[in-house]
């Protein structure tokens, strides 16, 4: 067990970032771009596709107020991530982090975590990307076989002479009609083709180069930031003429709890806090371009920072818009904002919600799958992954060997797994990277490490206590399932570990080389 705990000194983690030539990333990034990857991955599924379901079932129009405390706890682990960005510049973000401070050990187990963030992330937002894209074919009559068109087990009924996703809202339609779905013939899905192909697209980019990923994914963003204020501009603009109706639809503005923990009231506000967390997800990634930052020191915890007060702005906006246009209890749609701007008569504007979704959810996974490559480039070199992941391209100069395993996994992983049941492995183990970021902050505080950082997180020991108890309750509003698969996913990682990262770890090969008699 000797060394499990062994810490990376900081200044070799330095010298290695500050390293140039062919085998380094291409330090290409200025602070717009920074921001923009950490829009680009924080404005997505989230925002998109969850508000709705959240409004509908545990906040009501008080979902405004879960937007803010889901903030909140973010922004204590951000203060934590950018004191560590501001000191530790390297592609391994948390992962890095916890090497310099909490051990060789903890290190592995968070870059292992860090897995469900960033490979399943980009998975979750290739099927909501996917339901997206469907939907939009859908308006132009052109439709994919039921097989092809979802994860596998989805239903679908014959209905109107064409295949539909047997969702609430079709049920409700049928029941009005009269019609028992059991009826209509069915099929059910096997393969999700175009979360899929998503992957794959955004996966052939990322190989061609930073540069051209990031220049890409700051077009995008800023298309999905006017999608949304135009929503907001829309919306705003026919709640001023609809004074009354807006009010109507804001009321009861915290509808009473139903007697159950979470449905509306109070706990409804932190529950719905727990689910629409995922749409904050993302900030961090920021962190994990840092060796591709021009000045990561000064830029990375602006750009992390900024990127979550813009997104935090942006969503309580687009939560209280949609509040006002459309009833609560009508929320739980899968297009809920496309449904906010119908109400609106503005005939253009679901269309133009629609493809703005489509792009932020590409933007999304581009970042996510940077994301992925970035870590296991970082774990590679400290040899705890075979040296072929870090593998960079001579021409390209990305990690491409990794980038293009990553992307067909990836690949896969999305076409095959329901959406749920990913969002919540990812929110878990995002959580669980937050907790030890921030314990991290104050065991270096704790130390007395004195290394210079542009940033230094105010409040030592409130701000990290508080990003961990809020992380921890989060984790712990999630279902025993999530909590069972994080578990079982930690130990396969304990198994890799000691089977492969501890035998050929450099800091591992260091100590015993010191050790060994001259
Ligand atoms: N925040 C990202 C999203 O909402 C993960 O899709």
């Amino acid at each position: 067990m000797a060394g499990l705990f062994a810490t990376k000194p900081l200044d070799k983690i330095l010298a290695e970032a500050n390293e140039t030539g062919e085998h380094s990333l291409r330090r290409a990034l200025g602070l717009f771009h920074l921001i923009a990857i950490g829009i680009g991955s924080i404005i997505g599924t989230g925002i998109f596709v969850l508000t709705g379901a959240a409004a509908a079932h545990h906040a009501g129009p008080a979902i405004l107020l879960s937007f803010v405390l889901a903030a909140v706890a973010c922004v204590f682990s951000g203060l934590c991530y950018s004191e560590f960005a501001s000191m530790i510049p390297v592609a391994g973000s948390a992962y890095t982090y916890g090497y310099a401070t909490l051990g060789e050990f903890i290190a592995w187990i968070i870059g292992w975590d860090l897995i469900l963030e960033y490979a399943l992330g980009a998975a979750t937002v290739a099927s909501g990307w996917s339901g997206y894209v469907l939907s939009f074919l859908q308006d132009f009559g052109i439709l994919l076989p039921p097989k092809l068109a979802g994860a596998p087990g989805t239903e679908f009924v014959l209905y109107h002479g064409h295949w539909e996703r047997l969702t609430a809202q079709l049920q409700k339609a049928l029941a009005l009609a009269h019609i028992d779905p059991v009826s209509l013939p069915h099929q059910y899905s096997s393969f999700n083709l175009f979360g899929f192909l998503g992957i794959l697209f955004v996966t052939a980019i990322l190989v061609i180069g930073i540069k051209e990923s990031v220049t890409l994914t700051s077009v995008v963003v800023i298309v999905k930031i006017c999608v949304l204020l135009v929503f907001i501009g829309l919306g705003a603009n026919y709640i001023l003429g609809h004074r009354a109706e807006a009010v109507a639809n804001w009321t009861p503005f915290l509808p009473t709890n139903t007697g159950h923990y979470g449905d509306f009231g109070w706990s409804g506000i932190a529950t719905a806090a727990g689910v629409i967390f995922f749409a904050y997800i993302g900030f961090d990634q920021v962190s994990t371009a840092a060796q591709e930052s021009k000045n990561p020191v000064r830029d990375l915890p602006i750009g992390i920072l900024g990127s979550l007060a813009i997104c935090t702005i942006i969503y309580i906006l687009v939560a209280g818009v949609l509040t006002g246009l459309v009833k609560y209890t009508s929320l739980d749609a899968p297009a809920p904002i496309a449904m906010g701007i119908e109400i609106t008569g503005v005939r253009w504007g679901s269309t133009l919600v629609k493809l703005g979704a489509i792009c932020g959810l590409s933007s999304a996974m581009v970042v996510t799958l940077l994301g992925q490559s970035r870590i296991f480039f970082s774990m590679s070199r400290d040899g705890l992954l075979p040296e072929w992941v870090s593998a960079v391209h001579p021409r390209f100069r990305t990690p491409y060997i990794s980038t293009i395993l990553v992307g067909v996994c990836v690949a896969l992983v999305a076409s095959l797994t329901p959406i749920n049941v990913m969002s919540e492995l990812v929110s878990i183990g995002t959580l669980l990277a937050f907790v030890i970021v921030c314990a991290g902050v104050w065991i270096l505080r704790r130390r007395g490490t004195e290394v210079p950082r542009a940033f230094v997180t105010p409040w030592i020991p409130f701000t990290p206590i508080m990003g961990i108890a809020v992380s921890l309750l989060m984790m712990l509003s999630l279902g025993w399932e999530t909590w069972a698969r994080l578990i079982i996913w930690l130990a396969v990682g304990v198994i890799v570990y000691f089977s492969y990262g501890r035998k050929h770890s450099n800091v591992q090969r260091e100590r015993a080389a010191e050790r060994s008699p001259k």
